[in-house]
């Protein structure tokens, strides 16, 4: 698809100049860099530009360090001279003409302007070099479709030719144009993204293109939905996208019996507070969202997220521990009984369970294991008990899981009683 004639752009009316902003919305390093990148696109006739999502936060003055730079020209070797400057580690993907910059703790992407056409619904894009402007008209929202200037004479000039700056100001989600979710409906997950995170809106015609398209999702792959999983997951609030997702069924492309509601909302914020100062991982965020999915369609949705082994186990056994629910609300059970219920099980998923039960009593030994019940080990080993007399076999292990189960129930203290109850089980045995 072309961009509109210029005459049918919303051009943008005001002439913003977004240098101080740069100087000061970046920390020092990430300035200094990019007037040096400008100098030397400028030495070899190049164009650059500031892009897409750090644009829009700049202007919304939210911190956002992702710095996206285009050059009309090639942009892997303009990085690769900036690379040698600043002696940062450069990686390229010379098939679609990008590179990036590390160094220091920070990155910067490079991408050669392009346009993009895509050969069917789901496929990736093929890539074509362009101009700026055919580089903006590729982009998914106007928000994220404005650039700014890095070249010297007009260093700091914004580009809006889509209408990016009135929709940040009246809080709009919009397409750039109406085959936009068609083309590549991961958009729809990153629409929901920046509504929730935003506080914004989807604009009406985007909201009924997307509902439109939300049949496209079934052609996007297990990899590239459980991208944008991990997208959501890496949201403040989750929850807010999921719930949104719902409501209007592009949860259920994931899974049909997914919900998000005010359950899973609770559930979030405690995993939340749980795992503080981390966030939660997605394996935690993925099993509490399945946690009310039965076995079969956990393994489900795992095959169709192609979920790596670990996370696909927290997962099923998250799902396997619901089962045990029962048995775990008794308050007078024994420590060794706990540890036995869940010692098989991944750690995160017995997190999740104890998010996620709903027996009070239940999640208290669920608490108790995770704190302080998997952490105990007899003091005596193997070697100990064979210098006991013990046969080494079999009966070593049994006899220690036996000295752990007495440490867990308070019945041995110390090495001392550990020691005296392996010679009472031995004169037992004989
Ligand atoms: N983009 C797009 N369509 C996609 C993915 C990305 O048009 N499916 C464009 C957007 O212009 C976006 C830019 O590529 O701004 C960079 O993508 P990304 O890094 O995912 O998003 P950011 O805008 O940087 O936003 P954030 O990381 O804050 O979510």
């Amino acid at each position: 698809m072309k961009p509109p004639p210029t005459c049918a752009i919303m051009r943008d009316m005001i002439a913003t100049n977004l240098a101080s902003k740069l100087k000061e919305g970046l920390p020092a390093e990430l300035a200094g860099f990019m007037k040096t990148a400008a100098e030397l696109a400028a030495e070899r006739g190049l164009s650059l530009y500031l892009v897409g999502g750090v644009v829009r936060d700049l202007l919304l003055g939210k911190p956002n360090f992702d710095l996206d730079l285009v050059v009309e020209g090639d942009a892997v070797a303009l990085a690769r001279e900036l690379a040698g400057i600043k002696a940062a580690k450069i990686t390229t993907h010379p098939r679609f003409k990008t590179a990036k910059l590390t160094w220091a703790g920070l990155s910067v992407d490079f991408t050669t302007a392009r346009s993009e056409s895509y050969e069917h619904p789901g496929a990736l894009p093929t890539v074509t070099p362009g101009s700026l402007e055919s580089d903006l008209f590729r982009r998914d929202f106007t928000i994220n479709a404005m650039a700014v200037s890095l070249d010297a004479g007009r260093y700091g000039e914004l580009i809006d030719h889509y209408g990016g700056q009135t929709d940040l100001a009246q809080r709009l989600i919009r397409v750039l144009h109406e085959r936009s979710f068609t083309d590549d409906a991961t958009r729809i997950w990153r629409a929901l993204r920046y509504e929730q995170r935003l506080d914004f809106q989807l604009e009406e015609a985007t909201l009924n293109w997307l509902k439109r398209d939300i049949v496209q999702l079934n052609t996007i792959s297990g990899d590239r939905l459980r991208y944008e999983l991990e997208c959501v997951f890496r949201e403040a609030r989750p929850e807010k996208v999921l719930c949104r997702a719902d409501e209007l069924g592009v949860l259920q492309k994931l899974h049909p019996a997914l919900r998000a509601d005010a359950w899973l909302e609770d559930r979030f914020r405690l995993a939340r507070k749980l795992t503080l100062p981390q966030p939660p991982s997605f394996a935690l965020y993925l099993a509490l969202l399945a946690y009310r999915l039965n076995g079969d369609e956990c393994a489900e949705l795992s095959t169709s997220l192609k979920l790596s082994k670990p996370v696909a186990r927290v997962v099923h056994d998250a799902a396997s521990l619901k089962a045990k629910i029962k048995a775990l609300a008794y308050p007078e059970i024994k420590p060794s009984y706990v540890y036995r219920l869940l010692c098989g099980f991944s750690q995160s998923a017995v997190v999740a369970v104890s998010i996620a039960a709903a027996s009070p009593v239940a999640r208290q030994h669920l608490e108790s294991y995770l704190h302080k019940l998997r952490y105990v080990k007899p003091a005596l080993g193997g070697s100990d008990l064979i210098a006991m007399g013990v046969a080494p076999g079999p009966r070593v292990k049994e006899l220690l899981e036996r000295l752990r189960d007495a440490r867990l129930n308070g019945e041995a203290l110390s090495r001392q009683d550990e020691a005296a109850l392996v010679k009472e089980w031995l004169t037992e045995a004989t």
